[in-house]
């Protein structure tokens, strides 16, 4: 069942993050998504794939009009984050979707239209929300090679995508509480999925002054408070890259 949380509320300015609190028969990776409002407009980061449209859309509806929702951000090209684009585009024809530049023409393989996808060049941008600037900062080869992360400079929230995902089965939080019994969960997928040292520890430095209240992966518990430098730390000095036969 998916259950969500608000993680930010100020005014008309709110974070919210949807998460799953069980595994599916079908064995599919579990994924958070997170609805941005900022004065009744609302942004969607990785929505997610086809088969768990149904229960993002129940899930979502419980908390906003479908139809309120604008935008979305993906971080990169993989199935979770939006493989339900044409029943996105269905259910709302002029969504504006925001992608890597270098990924659109892959990403269209799912369906869509070239007109509701606007490339997201590699040097980053800034995305506005009815007044609320939001950063879209590269996080390239993080684990994708065409790779964003969004940071919301008033919440304090970074959204990572893949970066601090944990592949954890039925969590009945949403926050780490406990970061060494957390290396469990994310450590063999970062060793595997992501492939430069380089650029791992260039994303490090890039956000480790933003000011982050938030560390939002799109799998797994989130990274809250003092828990985020713990995480950067750990990042840091892990070896990535790294695969076994
Ligand atoms: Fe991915
Ligand atoms: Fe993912």
């Amino acid at each position: 069942m998916k259950k969500y949380a608000t993680l930010f509320e100020q005014g008309g300015h709110r974070w919210t993050i949807f998460y799953f609190d069980d595994v599916k028969a079908n064995h599919l990776v579990a994924t958070n998504e997170y609805l941005v409002q900022h004065n009744d407009k609302y942004l969607m980061t990785d929505p997610g794939g086809t088969e768990t449209f149904p229960e993002v859309i129940s899930a979502l509806g419980e908390v906003v009009d479908i139809k309120k929702i604008d935008q979305v951000f993906c971080t990169h090209q993989d199935p979770d984050i939006f493989s339900a684009i044409a029943l996105w585009l269905m259910m709302k024809p002029n969504i504006q979707v925001y992608l890597p530049s270098i990924w659109i023409s892959f990403m269209l393989h799912f369906g869509g239209q070239k007109a509701n996808f606007i490339p997201l060049h590699d040097e980053g941008t800034i995305l506005n929300l009815n007044g609320l600037d939001l950063q879209v900062i590269p996080a390239h080869f993080m684990h994708s090679s065409g790779n964003f992360h969004l940071y919301d400079p008033v919440a304090k929230v970074l959204f990572t995508g893949d970066t601090g995902a944990g592949l954890i089965s039925n969590a009945k939080d949403f926050v780490v509480r406990d970061f060494d019994k957390h290396i469990q969960h994310i450590e063999g997928f970062h060793k595997r999925w992501f492939g430069s040292n380089e650029h791992k520890n260039q994303w490090c430095e890039r956000v480790k002054n933003l000011g982050i209240d938030f560390l939002c992966p799109q799998h797994g518990l989130i990274y809250e408070g003092a828990m985020v430098e713990t995480f950067l730390d750990w990042l840091y000095n892990l070896r990535v890259g790294i695969i076994e036969y």
